[in-house]
């Protein structure tokens, strides 16, 4: 339906394929991934691309049944790109051929031109004498097999010492293959080769923001119709931008419910109120079930038994409030490409699995829903970027994400009124601390927790018996590894000391320098 030009990634399961989308989506061509495995050629008709990218992928062509392309796409007419599993693919289903077996690869290489060859068609560019791998290219190497046997048209354009075949083209069908992964950093000239893909596939690139969000809007009424929406809001960018962006899209149509668990950060529930109430007139429910929760919680200390005591109140709580919104047939959320993608199931044949993360998990089966998603074709900072294409505040696209089950996880130990606004009002001060040395958006995630231990100090020549906290920052790419921030000892000192002096009832500030693994980001 969509009147981009497309490019159609084929995906053989390659632990890099959303990357080759990202990269596009960079480049302003529109892309879609789909599995291999659920492709006919019809479906490949049907969707009509411009240009295709066969992705790599953990198989072997050598073993029998392994994963092979619609035949079709060979004579689409237009380009095709085979990046590793794929352009072994190519070559044998072209007539090729490929050996298993001794020839992995993994890491760095530097590959150098074929004789007569300087590089031209999607290689224009590369090989320049005057690079400062005089003339070879350094790619990035993740690879068992190798193609042994060119495909009657094609010709070898690069090789490295152990891929003789290591960049191939057909130039008179517009084919080209590398065996290496042009898509991830670590093949600095990647880009050039996509880009030179892209252009003479005819791309104008006229994939932009604006009209994505165009393009979602018109999705969603059409998927919409005249029904009723509900969207549960937890103040986090994902599902502002979702709730906006489908207000956009149906106005008043769609209700959001906030349940507020009483385990938020100072201040955050009203401003998540006012900004949806106030700034954009959205029909909000503010579910303030904070005595619910704690009541819940009270005497409970175990981190399990407090994530699922938040998670299943949430649904109950979720559920009764979104009831009561008569007529909805829709639940919308914030789902994001990374946790829809699509990967096919090597192990148990034809079938897909989909990584779905659900912030109301479980809750369109129960509830008898269908999901709007709008967002789940793009990746976090594309989000950052269709939020202020829609207007929303910067300070608020920019916020460190926060978890689902809030403040408890930063609270270890037994969870108390009077431990959370202690723990609000350290955090407050630790982030104001930060913004104004300049560093929250070098930061991934930085928050105080409130630790289950009273210390002594002297404070005006009296005794204090006070509870201690530790300051934890770190920055992270995706929130899967992280490095503790390396503040300053004067940052250190002036926060500790700001906490101390403004917040009653902690006397003691420690700062956490575990790095993920071996910690967690969170306490909890
Ligand atoms: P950990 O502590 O596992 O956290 O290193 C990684 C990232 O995930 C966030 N996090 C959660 N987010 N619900 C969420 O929505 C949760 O239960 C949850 N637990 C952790 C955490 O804040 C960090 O960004």
């Amino acid at each position: 339906m969509t009147q981009h030009q497309r490019l159609l990634i084929i995906d053989f399961g390659s632990q890099v394929t959303q990357l080759i989308a990202r990269r596009l989506r960079e480049l302003n061509v529109f892309c879609e991934i789909h599995p291999y495995n659920l492709l006919t050629d019809d479906i490949l008709r049907g969707l009509n691309p411009q240009a295709v990218i066969l992705s790599g992928g953990p198989d072997s062509v050598t073993r029998a049944g392994s994963p092979r392309a619609p035949q079709a796409v060979f004579d689409l007419g237009v380009p095709v790109f085979g990046i590793c599993y794929g352009q072994q693919v190519m070559m044998e289903q072209l007539g090729g051929a490929v050996e298993g077996g001794h020839h992995a690869e993994y890491g760095r290489a530097f590959i150098g031109p074929a004789e007569g060859h300087k590089g031209d068609g999607i290689f224009a560019g590369l090989f320049d004498a005057t690079n400062k791998d005089r003339g070879r290219e350094e790619v990035w190497m993740s690879h068992g097999d190798r193609v042994t046997a060119l495909a009657p048209g094609f010709e070898v354009i690069g090789t490295s010492p152990n891929a003789p075949f290591a960049m191939i083209a057909d130039e008179s069908r517009r084919f080209y293959g590398v065996q290496f992964h042009p898509e991830v950093h670590h093949t600095p000239n990647g880009r050039i080769m996509l880009e030179n893909f892209v252009r003479l596939a005819g791309f104008t690139g006229d994939w932009t923001m604006a009209g994505y969000r165009d393009e979602a809007i018109r999705k969603i009424r059409e998927q919409v119709g005249d029904k009723k929406v509900i969207c549960g809001l937890s103040g986090g960018v994902d599902s502002s931008v979702a709730a906006v962006l489908i207000h956009e899209a149906i106005g008043d149509q769609l209700t959001c419910v906030f349940v507020d668990h009483g385990l938020l950060r100072l201040n955050e529930a009203e401003e998540v109120v006012t900004m949806f109430r106030d700034n954009y007139n959205i029909p909000l429910i503010h579910a303030d079930e904070s005595e619910l929760f704690l009541g819940a919680l009270e005497g409970v200390s175990d981190p399990e038994v407090k994530r699922k005591t938040i998670g299943r109140l949430f649904i109950d709580v979720f559920q009764r409030y979104a009831s009561g919104i008569e007529g909805a047939e829709f639940l919308a959320q914030g789902t994001l490409y990374p946790d829809v993608i699509e990967s096919v199931s090597f192990s148990g044949g034809p079938s897909v699995t989909i990584k779905s993360h659900h912030n109301v998990g479980g809750l369109p089966e129960k509830m008898g829903l269908k999901l709007v998603e709008p967002l789940r074709e793009l990746f976090k900072d594309e989000v950052r970027a269709l939020g202020r294409e829609l207007g929303l505040p910067a300070k608020f696209i920019g916020r460190h994400p926060f978890p689902g089950p809030g403040l408890a996880i930063r609270c270890p130990g037994e969870i108390t009124r009077e431990k959370l606004d202690i723990l609000r009002k350290a955090d407050a001060v630790f982030i104001d601390q930060i913004r104004k040395h300049g560093l929250y958006d070098e930061i991934w995630q930085a928050f105080v927790a409130i630790l289950p231990v009273r210390t002594v100090g002297v404070m005006g020549d009296g005794r204090t018996y006070d509870f201690a906290c530790a300051l934890r920052a770190v920055t992270s790419v995706d929130g899967m590894t992280a490095d503790y921030y390396p503040f300053t000892h004067d940052f250190l000192g002036e926060t500790a000391t700001r906490i101390i002096n403004e917040v009653k009832g902690i006397n003691r500030c420690t700062y956490d320098i575990t790095s993920k693994p071996p910690g967690t980001i969170e306490w909890e």
